[in-house]
């Protein structure tokens, strides 16, 4: 492995490695076992993978969301390390990026991107400018990189869409990897923000995993919006059923079943092929987000 602070020092050891494939992975860091698979899947697919690690401050619409966001460089590293151990004979080579804010962002931004119906649903109005944010982000580490492969996660799933929109965008011929989600051993999405939650808010948190997958088996005989009503009640109830001290803060933001390509509500199990559920739930001052396929 090897770790990069800066993007000139990253390009010039690109430009000298064999050729071969480059898959890309961005993360923030506080690695887990979610983004694990995904550098995991790239090392099984590429001969270079460049591995992103940079809390990008302009996809933050919240300022105390980014301060708290975990930074964890050096475990973060290691957990890369053992990683490389298992595909030791595989000939991959495996490069770190860590930039600082001033190298990601030497001058001001002032690009941003527009996504259409795409991202007037679920996350986008909720969090204004995030995935313009993400997107600007994302299209540096593409020119910096110029991956063949881009490897990114199902629990942002409407983050999926937008990459995917992105790059029609910018019409670049890099391969869009959908990763499935990485859950707990309780069914809770591993998520950077789970490491925020105290021993009470993780106790409950798998209510959210738990109301999902009941919701599968009711889309078998019930309406979309019974569905949808339901699951938000179940949780709303959920709350109110278990008094947590402290008044422990469990409360649905939305939950919406849409059209797995649009991200369009629908209103029939007919309306689209594919129909994926998406929500966003704040436990105790965390924002945790999940979704679960229905067909
Ligand atoms: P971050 O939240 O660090 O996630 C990095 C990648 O890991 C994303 O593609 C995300 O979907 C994926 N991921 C996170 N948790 C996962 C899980 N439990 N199972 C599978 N994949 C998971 O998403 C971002 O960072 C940023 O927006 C980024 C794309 C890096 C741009 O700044």
């Amino acid at each position: 492995m090897q770790v990069f602070t800066t993007v000139a020092s990253l390009q010039e050891v690109l430009t000298l490695a064999e050729s071969g494939s480059i898959g890309l992975v961005p993360t923030m860091g506080a690695l887990h076992e979610g983004h694990l698979s995904l550098i995991d899947r790239a090392m099984n697919e590429n001969a270079v993978v460049v591995v992103s690690i940079f809390v990008n401050p302009i996809q933050f619409n919240n300022a105390e969301d980014l301060q708290k966001y975990p930074r964890t460089v050096e475990a973060d590293l290691r957990l890369i390390e053992q990683l490389e151990d298992k595909h030791k004979s595989e000939e991959c080579k495996v490069m770190v990026l860590t930039p600082t804010v001033e190298e990601m962002y030497p001058t001001p931004v002032t690009e941003t991107y527009h996504f259409g119906p795409i991202e007037d649903v679920m996350e986008g109005p909720r969090r204004p400018g995030h995935f313009s944010g993400v997107a600007v982000v994302v299209r540096r580490l593409f020119d910096i990189v110029h991956p063949q492969r881009a490897y990114f996660g199902e629990k942002d799933f409407q983050q999926i869409a937008i990459i995917r929109n992105l790059l029609e965008q910018i019409e670049y011929p890099i391969e869009l990897i959908a990763c499935p989600i990485v859950r707990a051993d309780d069914g809770l999405a591993l998520s950077s923000r789970n490491m925020r939650l105290s021993p009470e808010a993780r106790a409950i948190a798998p209510a959210i995993y738990d109301t999902l997958q009941q919701a599968i088996e009711m889309s078998d005989y019930e309406e979309v919006e019974d569905v949808c009503e339901w699951v938000l009640s179940t949780l709303v109830s959920f709350h109110e059923m278990n008094p947590q001290p402290n008044g422990l803060q469990f409360e649905p933001e939305y939950f919406e079943i849409v059209n797995d390509t649009t991200l369009q509500p629908i209103n029939s199990w007919d309306d689209a092929e594919g129909i994926v559920g998406c929500i966003a739930v704040w436990l105790d001052g965390v924002r945790l987000i999940d979704m679960v396929r229905f067909r």
